[in-house]
């Protein structure tokens, strides 16, 4: 592998700017097990402002922030409702029924979108003999579709089929729907009982999520953390670089969001029929079913560009930080050349 590949396997692979790595040696820090970090508590209450809910919780991943969440909202034995491609469904190793014991129901949603009339029947299905519907989830941006952001209206529907039941958001790339809609992330959390954000793909920090919810459910999610291991003691030299990611590395994804379009338009172009329609990507992912993804794949690393697989025969190029309008130019060229 060339040492300056152009990396586009994800937005993960982002390092920690100077300004994070500033921010976290000059972090104040203290016993976060004992609530006394500082610096997380500042991290938690922004982000907690930013997404327009009363409490979060700092976390080790994104991983966690989704099962803290299916943990506390859905009981075992219940049917947690989410589109079949998303994350807590396909990339969690299980996590879902392992941990929480609850049961995926999953649904269509190639189109990125969990569909009201799924969630209505789900619910139905309980009064013959089915399991509970104990939560929906919902994935903002859809990953797997090619970083779909939802629509205020979609999520609208999708809340007012759930009924009571609650609503979690995988928000992993919350910000990215933002950037892209223009719809301000406390909108789209309006609109569920608990949301969740990565600071480590397309934001640049070095570890992190938070979620947020309810004061009661933060709590509990809190006590889960434990439980699970995730208690951090001096995280605010985390927390610090967090900070810097929710303060000042949003307003730059758009220029992510540009470089995708660029590169969707070079594999539209080679493959018109592998699935990419550059006028919907809209956000940082390039989703496509080349007719040869292994050949592909090998091909891009010998000329220094690096992608990878989210499913037998789908190949998604990612753009983030560390990938310059340069570096997109390089990939553009070993596309047309495959
Ligand atoms: C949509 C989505 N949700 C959740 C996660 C999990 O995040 P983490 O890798 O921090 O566990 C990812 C990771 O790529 C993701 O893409």
């Amino acid at each position: 592998m060339p040492s300056a590949a152009v990396d586009l396997r994800s937005d993960t692979v982002t390092r920690p700017t100077s300004d994070m790595r500033r921010a976290m040696a000059e972090a104040e820090v203290g016993d976060d097990g004992y609530g006394e970090d500082p610096t997380v508590e500042a991290l938690q209450q922004a982000y907690a402002e930013r997404v327009g809910k009363p409490a979060a919780v700092f976390v080790p991943s994104g991983t966690m922030a989704n099962q803290l969440a299916i943990r506390v909202l859905a009981r075992p034995g219940t049917l947690v409702v989410a589109g079949a491609h998303q994350h807590v469904v396909a990339h969690e190793v299980g996590a879902m029924a392992a941990l929480a014991g609850a049961q995926p129901f999953a649904v269509p949603d190639d189109d990125g979108v969990v569909h009201p009339d799924d969630v209505r029947w789900a619910r139905r299905a309980a009064h013959h003999h089915w399991p509970e519907v104990g939560l929906v989830c919902v994935e903002n941006t859809h990953m797997p579709s090619g970083g779909t952001p939802w629509s205020l209206h979609q999520l609208g529907t999708v809340r007012a089929a759930a009924g009571g039941v609650p609503l979690h958001m995988d928000g992993a790339r919350l910000f990215n729907a933002e950037a892209a809609t223009g719809i301000a992330a406390a909108l789209y959390a309006a609109e569920v009982t608990t949301v969740m954000s990565c600071l480590s793909k397309g934001l640049c920090a070095p570890v992190g999520s938070l979620l947020a919810g309810p004061e009661d459910v933060i709590a509990a999610a809190r006590h889960e953390r434990h439980r699970l291991g995730g208690g951090m003691r001096q995280a605010g030299v985390l927390a610090a670089a967090g900070l810097v990611a929710l303060r000042t590395m949003v307003e730059r994804l758009p220029e992510d969001h540009r470089r995708a379009r660029r590169l969707a338009t070079a594999v539209a172009e080679r493959w018109p029929d592998a699935g990419c329609d550059p006028e919907r990507v809209r956000t940082n992912m390039v989703v496509f079913r080349p007719p040869d993804p292994d050949g592909l794949l090998d091909h891009l690393r010998r000329h220094g560009v690096l992608g990878g697989t989210i499913a037998p025969g789908v190949v998604r190029l990612v753009t983030h930080h560390d990938v310059d309008d340069a570096g997109i130019d390089i990939a553009c060229r070993a596309l047309a050349s495959a």
